[in-house]
């Protein structure tokens, strides 16, 4: 092929013929992790007296677990923990957070560390290949990337049903679901090679995607990416190019900021998203459509679209007068309003993220000489109040990285409903990964949690001239709830 000629994949069959599937296996199974060996036991005491010994499992870092897969054979028991607040799903190697210390791993190396010295295109690879590449496994890595890039033409269709108005994660959540129809017949998860090539793909491809599912929502016309530009650079540039504007110019630091938000969103173990992801993939579902359920869990305020609420409470909020009553009514049980951007499942110190964030925050206001700026004022005194406010050091609620991000991602000019976007388009590495690191076990459990019923038991069906009104029939329930049942009413 000439240089400089259109190419439509990376994967055409021929070149899966010349890519090394001895090597990409051996890679995959060496990042395949197992379960450690337990010598270690524990007692639980059942309520007949009876005692059962379980073994507890010990990591290379973080608390120790009990291992309950056969509590059940051996005590009839389950465990009830919703919202999987000390539950382990998996055996992971990729992400390790000490939340009590505030720390942040990928692969071993600190967050701080690899947002100092690396882009985005070496985490992906690193999250991918286990090791930050060297010079040349960089060059090769960035051409497979680049010949990826481009989405399907057919796929650009999918975009034409989306009225423009439409929020660009719903967007994102179809388009990527949508995906899962240009590669599914050639997809074989068992097969390391279709798994190597899956990851690549959702990568390279969700900045495109990313990009015009903004100009859909705007209505803007389509700009394809350049080979010339960094991975960063192109989603800036197909986000903000003048089609009309042959030398619009991506601003560089700009593009380096961005590319440390993309490196600090990589990969954040198991999260509601990730959970996602790998629940969807135990099924042996098509990995696009993995990652597209992975989209819509991020997209939920409590997760990933936290960065978008934050902006909203700060306009909300709107002056350094007004930020009292509002930590008032995050403390007010009665209020359902929470500090968007504090807080944290795991973090119980300050998120090491969010710290990066300040500083490119600051970094930002002064390269664009922005000197004077609400969020900014309001958001950090916000963050000095509730600090040293007693309710939110009890519960050790720090700022996490959706407090700032979205700070500065609006003085970079990318608009609010964007912001869960980029979230999305930076996890994704780390969905991929993770979805990988699961299906490349020998073999895979289904995701299937257990429940503690609370419904009725069996019971015998009237004559539909006999039934009260359905709303009426429910009172049935109410007793249960006198005697401990939680019930929520219509
Ligand atoms: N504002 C006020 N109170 C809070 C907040 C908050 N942001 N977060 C937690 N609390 C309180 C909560 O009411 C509870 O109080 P109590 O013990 O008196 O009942 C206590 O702190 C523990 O909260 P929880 O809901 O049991 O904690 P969780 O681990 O289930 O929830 C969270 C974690 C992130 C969902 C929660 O802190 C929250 O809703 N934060 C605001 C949304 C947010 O910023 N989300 C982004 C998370 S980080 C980015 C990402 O990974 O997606």
């Amino acid at each position: 092929m000439n240089s400089g000629q259109i190419r439509r994949s990376s994967f055409a069959e021929k070149d899966k013929e010349k890519m090394d599937k001895a090597k990409i296996e051996k890679i995959q199974k060496i990042l395949t992790p197992s379960i450690p060996n337990s010598s270690k036991k524990c007692k639980l005491t059942l309520p007949d007296g009876e005692e059962i010994e379980l073994p507890v499992l010990i990591g290379k870092a973080g608390p120790p677990m009990i291992d309950i897969r056969n509590l059940y054979s051996l005590s009839g028991y389950f465990t009830f923990d919703p919202g999987f607040t000390c539950t382990g799903s998996c055996v992971s190697e990729i992400t390790f957070i000490d939340g009590e210390k505030g720390e942040l791993l990928y692969r071993g190396y600190k967050i701080q560390d690899l947002a100092n010295n690396c882009d985005f295109v070496d985490i992906c690879y690193l999250l991918l290949y286990g090791a930050l590449p060297s010079e040349k496994d960089k060059i090769k890595f960035d051409e497979t990337m680049k010949n990826e890039m481009l989405v399907h033409e057919q796929l650009i269709s999918f975009y034409k049903g989306f009225q423009s108005g439409a929020h660009p994660m719903a967007i994102m959540v179809g388009v990527v679901g949508a995906l899962s129809a240009f590669f599914h017949n050639d997809v074989d998860v068992k097969d390391a090679i279709q798994r190597e090539i899956a990851a690549i793909r959702i990568v390279a491809k969700i900045p495109m995607i990313a990009a015009i599912a903004y100009r859909t929502a705007m209505g803007l016309p389509i700009v394809y990416p350049k080979k010339g530009l960094s991975y960063t650079e192109n989603f800036l540039y197909m986000m903000f190019a003048d089609p009309m504007d042959p030398d619009y110019k991506v601003d560089k630091f700009l593009a380096e900021v961005l590319d440390k938000i993309l490196i600090l969103h990589a990969d954040h173990e198991q999260n509601a998203s990730t959970a996602t992801v790998r629940i969807a993939g135990s099924s042996i579902a098509n990995p696009f459509a993995c990652i597209a359920a992975g989209i819509a869990s991020l997209w939920g305020p409590a997760h990933g679209g936290a960065n978008e609420a934050v902006l909203d409470m700060l306009d909300q909020i709107g002056s350094v007068d007004n930020i009292s009553a509002c930590v008032e009514k995050a403390k007010d049980k009665n209020s359902n309003f929470r500090l968007m951007g504090f807080g944290h499942r795991v973090y119980k110190n300050y998120d090491p993220r969010a710290e990066i964030m300040k500083d490119l925050c600051h970094d930002v206001f002064n390269y664009l000489n922005i000197e004077d700026n609400m969020y900014l004022n309001v958001g950090m005194a916000l963050e000095k109040i509730a600090l040293s406010d007693k309710y939110f050091i009890d519960r050790k609620l720090y700022p996490n990285v959706d407090y700032y991000s979205g700070i500065v991602l609006d003085a970079i000019g990318i608009p609010k409903s964007m912001f869960t976007v980029i979230f999305a388009l930076a996890r994704s590495i780390g969905w991929i990964v993770q979805w990988r690191e699961m299906m490349s076990e020998s073999s895979i459990k289904i995701g299937r949690p257990r429940q503690l019923y609370v419904g009725h038991t069996q019971r015998e069906i009237t004559k539909i001239e006999e039934r009260v009104d359905s709303y009426e029939q429910l009172s049935d329930l109410e007793p249960k709830s006198k005697k401990g049942f939680n019930i929520h009413k219509p």
